[in-house]
């Protein structure tokens, strides 16, 4: 059997670009068969744009302050994305709610990294809302984008354990290098054709999965 094709993916994102990163360096190191049809923002001082640019790929910025609604803007962006033929748009630190008409059309074709373990703590300030809590355990999930802000099918998960002392800035900062392992491992299972998502729910190597993968310390995901 041949090897699948190299995925062509569309990133979005609206600051520092560390998981962008992430991915630009294992697509370098050979270890994820991806490749970059456009690097898209809301922001045009984003660090993450800078990145792209260093490593040779289309960059995009749009600036919402010139449209007059959310769905004009996302009408746009959206438009410059399928230009750019991409099969996944990864959202990746992207910042901005997205209109309903424009996340439909790319239903199983579009993935979040959120930092948290989901269904805890959608939207914003989640390492504080852990803390909190008094949560033992924290992390970072990938899942595909529906109308629900961070509400779509979970594919992956990692977790790491709350200590005492943390501050949301601690924990995130211990976190991070983990969000980025969860995010190349899962678009390598992606880039490898493994994960779906059909009218019930995800799919694994065909099967359907009932809990989402956990990334342990090999690096790897598991069921
Ligand atoms: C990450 O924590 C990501 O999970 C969240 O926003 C942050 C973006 O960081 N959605 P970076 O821009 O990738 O460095």
């Amino acid at each position: 059997m041949s090897a699948p094709s190299r995925l062509r993916i569309a990133v979005l994102v609206s600051g520092r670009g560390s998981n962008l990163q992430a991915l630009i360096d294992a697509r370098n190191d050979g270890v994820l068969p991806v490749d970059f049809a456009l690097v898209a923002s809301d922001k045009s001082h984003a660090p993450a744009l800078r990145r792209a640019e260093e490593a040779g790929i289309a960059t995009l910025a749009l600036d919402p302050a010139g449209y007059a609604t959310r769905a004009a803007y996302d009408a746009d962006l959206f438009s410059r994305i399928v230009a750019a033929q991409p099969e996944l748009i990864v959202l990746a630190g992207f910042m901005r709610i997205l209109d309903d008409a424009a996340i439909a059309p790319w239903r199983g074709r579009m993935v979040n990294i959120h930092p948290s373990l989901l269904p805890k703590y959608p939207g914003l300030r989640t390492h504080a809302r852990a803390l909190d809590a008094g949560d033992r355990a924290h992390g970072a999930s990938m899942h595909f984008v529906t109308g629900e802000l961070d509400g779509g099918p979970v594919i992956a998960q990692v977790r790491v354990e709350t200590r005492d002392g943390d501050t949301p800035a601690s924990l995130a900062a211990r976190l991070l290098p983990h969000e980025h392992q969860l995010l190349v491992a899962t678009l390598a299972l992606l880039a490898a054709r493994r994960i779906a998502l059909n009218a019930d729910g995800i799919a694994f190597d065909g099967a359907p999965l009932a809990e989402p993968l956990r990334l342990a310390a090999d690096g790897q995901l598991h069921p």
